[in-house]
């Protein structure tokens, strides 16, 4: 049976979870969701690593070597990169390796600039506003995808 790879991106300032606005991003550190997507990734016997960096060339570059590792598919929270990043984006689409863009808050019921994001349109989807769960819900959508 097929182990699938999948690979966890973490933006910029996502190092910061658990002092960073928690009344925004919750309270759950980074490890944290991390540890709760290593244990759903083990109950569903697929292979998962995790990433953060703050810089984009370094978000890009792991991205590319994603794609030389054969991995099958991508959770990347890209934090303000989202509204930014046609070069992140570029990359996603460049590889061609399914991808679910996960945020932790609503980004659509914040301020308008965090309304539009570059990152969605090449994804297979995005999940927002549920906080550290989003993630596991972002993996289980992504495995639903794979598995077809
Ligand atoms: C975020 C939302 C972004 O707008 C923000 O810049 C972040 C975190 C989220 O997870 O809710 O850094 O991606």
């Amino acid at each position: 049976m097929k182990v699938w790879k999948i690979r966890v991106i973490h933006g910029p300032n996502l190092n910061l979870l658990g002092v960073r606005e928690p009344g925004v991003y919750g309270s759950t550190t980074l490890d944290g969701i991390n540890q709760q997507l290593q244990c759903l990734a083990d109950d569903e016997k697929v292979e998962i690593d995790f990433f953060q960096s703050n810089s984009e060339g370094a978000l890009i570059d792991y991205i590319h070597q994603a794609y030389r590792e054969e991995v099958d598919g991508l959770l990347i929270n890209p934090g303000g990169y989202t509204h930014t990043s046609i070069a992140l984006r570029d990359a996603i689409s460049g590889v061609s390796i399914p991808a679910i863009e996960v945020h932790l808050s609503n980004v659509h019921a914040r301020e308008s600039f965090r309304h539009m994001s570059y990152i969605a349109p090449v994804c297979v989807g995005q999940i927002c506003g549920f906080g550290a769960v989003g993630y596991q819900m972002a993996l289980q959508g992504l495995l639903n995808c794979l598995r077809g």
